[in-house]
């Protein structure tokens, strides 16, 4: 039975919370390894609409055991909120866990998340404000509370007096701000500790037994790969591993162990947040799509930025995460429009590229070239089979096939489960 990741391959928004609740049907585990509550993946099903942050989208279904792995960071009053929220809508979370070893954002992180964004002024990141690239910060600073340290009470204490020390250092010297309480924070964390300690476990070790018993596993990717903080478009990227190699770091698992790795692709492009967009639409094609697709952020509510395809990114992105196969998703958007542009290759500075440079300033003034083709005017969200798709619909996909250099397995024509055609089975 295999181990399937599932990652976003643009900026994020593709639509993984959908693909994840789909695939969860035949799968014993999903698995969310890397960024925190700054996700929001939408799942509509039989339940209703969830926006989902922290909890994997598998949660809807009763066989699969859903894990938060050490990758994540967490914010417990997001988790215990959201917690709380399923089990209103009578979602069961007794099959859920979260690593011991995952960090967890603390209230200095997104005070300083704030400061710094507004300390940055005109260079602002655009971030969630979630306290993520701060958490991340103290990780690798060797600083983190991670979630297990909530159930040592004592040693928690010591930590949080150490770490809380230079956290106000720098919030009253360098930002003029008011600190923060020690016994506030202490108090409180140690109340969400004893909610939390029924979920906490070594999940790594759950995750490497279910792939050595043969379960089917499924790797849930948060944010996207051009928000990646290695291959993204740096600065203007996340503070994690959002690609594929974030799943191994991020669970405790070797990447032998990976059998497939699927990205998602909306069926154009989104962004929201600072950072170059080179296929960027300004005009009223923009606005139709923002309005059709309701192209609001999930976390912060922000409009997302929209442009055509960017099948220069689509290649890199299936390149870094070694796609084996493609999800194409809100293909049902574009019904209404006469034609569509994808981008094939960028200009720069009079030569033409194929692969999007590292340099954001440089990508910014990178000139798409498009190539059109036809569009389909009719709609297709109630079609279910690709050989019933329009000739342009098909045509369009698999002339996005061809450019991304990876086969298309599952396009999603609505927000709902049955609105999918399956083009090839992904979990058979
Ligand atoms: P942060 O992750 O809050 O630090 O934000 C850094 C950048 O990533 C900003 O441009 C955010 O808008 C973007 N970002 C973070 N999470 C998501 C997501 O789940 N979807 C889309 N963009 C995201």
């Amino acid at each position: 039975m295999p181990v399937i990741a599932v990652i976003g391959a643009q900026w994020g928004d593709e639509g993984k919370g959908k693909i994840i609740d789909l695939l969860a049907e035949k799968v014993n585990m999903v698995v969310r390894f890397s960024g925190g509550n700054n996700a929001g993946h939408t799942v509509v099903n039989p339940y209703g609409e969830f926006r989902m942050h922290l909890v994997p989208s598998g949660i809807f279904h009763r066989q699969v055991t859903c894990i938060v792995g050490n990758g994540v960071v967490i914010d417990p009053a997001a988790l215990l909120e959201e917690i709380e929220q399923l089990e209103k809508r009578g979602v069961k979370v007794d099959k859920l866990y979260i690593s011991d070893r995952a960090h967890l954002i603390m209230p200095y992180h997104i005070l300083l998340d704030g400061l710094e964004e507004e300390s940055r002024g005109s260079g602002a990141l655009g971030t969630t404000r979630k306290g993520i690239g701060p958490c991340y910060m103290d990780k690798a600073g060797r600083l983190g509370i991670r979630s297990g340290d909530l159930l040592e009470k004592e040693s928690f204490l010591d930590r949080l007096r150490l770490v809380l020390e230079n956290k106000n250092r720098i919030i009253t010297r360098v930002y003029e701000a008011q600190p923060l309480s020690l016994e506030e924070i202490y108090d409180k964390y140690c109340q969400y500790g004893e909610r939390l300690a029924p979920f906490i476990r070594e999940t790594d070790v759950m995750v490497q037994e279910a792939v050595e018993r043969g379960e089917t596993v499924l790797l849930e990717g948060a944010q996207g790969t051009m928000l990646d903080i290695d291959f993204g478009t740096y600065p203007y990227v996340t503070s994690t591993s959002a690609s594929v190699g974030g799943a191994c770091s991020g669970l405790g698992l070797s990447p032998v162990k990976i059998d497939h790795v699927i990205g998602v692709f909306k069926a154009y492009t989104t962004r929201v947040g600072s950072g170059p967009l080179p296929t960027e639409l300004f005009d009223e094609t923009g606005d139709l799509i923002r309005e059709r697709a309701r192209e609001y952020g999930t976390t912060t509510g922000r409009p997302r930025r929209c442009g055509w395809f960017d099948a220069v990114m689509g290649r890199f992105a299936a390149r870094v995460n070694g796609l084996s196969g493609a999800c194409l998703t809100r293909l049902d958007v574009l019904d209404v429009l006469p034609s569509l542009k994808v981008c094939t290759a960028y200009r720069l500075g009079g030569k033409t590229i194929t692969s999007p440079p590292s340099n954001s300033s440089l990508l910014a003034r990178c000139e798409p070239i498009y190539e059109e083709l036809p569009g389909w005017q009719g709609d297709i969200d109630g079609l279910r089979r690709f050989e019933d798709l329009p000739a342009a619909a098909r045509s369009y996909v698999r002339r996005l096939e061809e450019l991304i250099a990876c086969p298309m397995k599952l396009i999603s024509v609505g927000p709902r489960r049955e609105q999918k055609i399956v083009v090839e089975e992904i979990v058979n």
